[in-house]
């Protein structure tokens, strides 16, 4: 049939595949919501402006409530006849109450009505996203806080390098965490404009009240271009480059708690509620959580290379191509916060092996720095220390002991400035607490850091 909502120019019905093709309703209707809010905020505005008459916005204002009803409770039927969201909406409100239903899409086109869809759509999930990200900030803070003086091996290369505190480690990554939140907020703040009333392309000829819309809605203005407002997919790309990078981040967090949870580290314990398994290998109990939030990253990162490629080379304005942003928008979406209420429920349960981290900070010579600072202090100058050093590690190395485990008559083969007091820089305890400054790993230091951190995520 040709009884489509723009049928009245088409003499043949669609074809049967180009239906399905065309359609996005399966994957466009969980945009129902913001749909239905957007019809409203215009409905009252056209009312406002004279459009629609009083009588006509409350039967418009009543149907819309009942479909909003009917979507909630399941009832709903969703027809891939009306293509997407926005049709079905539309053609089950004239269903409801007539004639009336038919006014809504005055002054109004499928262009602004999904570009101001999707951002509301964005928009709330950012605020969940935000809310679940400064939930997994805390909880690694507030860890931090409880480790502030738990001594682990540093690394560089991953081979030991010297001792920082567990604490100073994860406020590390809370630093990436606080980049991401400022990132998601700038791109929240871009994104927060008002395309409706841009219609098809060029605006509308009815004397709509663009700025009442944008109110409504929650925007904090309206958009200057009408070209630009149904065209505009950057929101969308710069999101996904926020998750992209948290992605990134979380991939490299999980990959640290895969090591660190290996026999060979010990370094943590994950509690058993987020592991799983063998089906034949009785002993083992996988990290399956953070491994899998390690491969997640493939799968946003290529939304991101979809979204960027998807927009290349449009011409202005709308094209149908745009129709394609949704799904690896949503599943964006849908993987951030995954990941996020993942990693929020496990960090706060890491239980750190300390006596393991303290022992791989011990075997490694991770003070050896600390013994050629020792010789500089006492004059002699750095390259010669590194060279004294050196050849004290080679002693240990070829012995099976560590630095702190050398008498002082040994050390003093090395160099005759080494005194009694070397022994309290070769402990790891004098090692950390020695680096004394903003952004050192001194437990001071770091429970001042924490606090810091904490305040700044408890002011957003
Ligand atoms: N389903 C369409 C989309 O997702 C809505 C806009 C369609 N507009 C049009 N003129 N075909 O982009």
């Amino acid at each position: 049939d040709t009884s489509k909502l723009w049928g009245g120019r088409f003499t043949e019905a669609t074809d049967s595949f180009v239906q399905r093709f065309t359609a996005s309703v399966g994957f466009d209707q969980r945009m129902a919501e913001e749909d239905i809010a957007g019809s409203l905020a215009h409905a009252a505005m056209l009312c406002k402006v004279g459009v629609l008459s009083d009588s006509e916005l409350a039967e418009i204002q009543q149907g819309l409530a009942q479909i909003r009803q009917e979507i909630a409770e399941g009832s709903f039927s969703w027809s891939i006849e009306l293509e997407d969201v926005h049709m079905n909406i539309e053609a089950r409100l004239t269903e409801l109450i007539g004639i009336t239903g038919k006014k809504l899409h005055t002054g109004r086109s499928r262009n602004d009505q999904v570009a101001t869809d999707i951002r509301l759509h964005l928009r709330n999930a950012i605020d969940h996203i935000a809310s679940e990200l400064s939930r997994l900030q805390l909880g690694t803070i507030g860890l931090a806080a409880d480790n502030s003086d738990t001594v682990m091996p540093g690394f560089t290369h991953l081979q030991t390098a010297q001792p920082v505190s567990f604490g100073h480690h994860l406020l590390a990554w809370n630093e990436m965490l606080e980049r991401d939140y400022g990132r998601l907020m700038d791109c929240r703040e871009r994104m927060n404009q008002s395309p409706l009333g841009a219609a098809a392309l060029a605006g509308t000829t009815y004397p709509i009240d663009r700025q009442l819309t944008a109110t409504a809605l929650g925007f904090d203005k309206a958009t200057e271009n009408s070209l630009d407002s149904v065209s505009d997919r950057d929101f969308a790309i710069e999101f996904c480059a926020f998750a992209a990078l948290l992605l990134t981040h979380l991939s490299r967090m999980s990959e640290e708690l895969v090591l660190w949870t290996s026999a060979q580290f010990n370094f943590i314990e994950l509690p058993d509620r987020f592991c799983t398994g063998s089906s034949i290998m009785p002993q083992k109990k996988n990290p399956d959580v953070p491994e899998l939030v390690r491969g997640k990253v493939g799968r946003v990162n290529g939304h991101l290379i979809a979204l960027l490629t998807l927009m290349k080379s449009q011409p202005l304005a709308y094209n149908k191509d745009n129709q394609e942003d949704k799904e690896p928008l949503f599943d964006t979406i849908d993987t951030v916060l995954d990941c996020l209420r993942a990693f929020a429920d496990m960090v706060p349960a890491i239980r750190p092996n300390k006596e393991a981290m303290r022992e791989a900070a011990r075997r490694g010579f991770s003070t050896a720095t600390d013994l050629a600072d020792y010789l500089v202090r006492g004059g002699m100058p750095f390259r010669d220390a590194h060279e004294v050093v050196g050849k004290a590690v080679a002693h240990g190395v070829a012995n099976g002991i560590d630095l702190a485990e050398m008498d002082l008559a040994t050390l003093q083969g090395f160099s005759k400035q080494i005194q009694a007091d070397v022994f309290d820089v070769l402990t790891l305890e004098g090692s950390i607490a020695a680096r004394d400054h903003l952004g050192g790993t001194a437990p001071a230091q770091v429970l001042a850091a924490a606090e810091r951190a904490k305040q700044r995520v408890n002011a957003r």
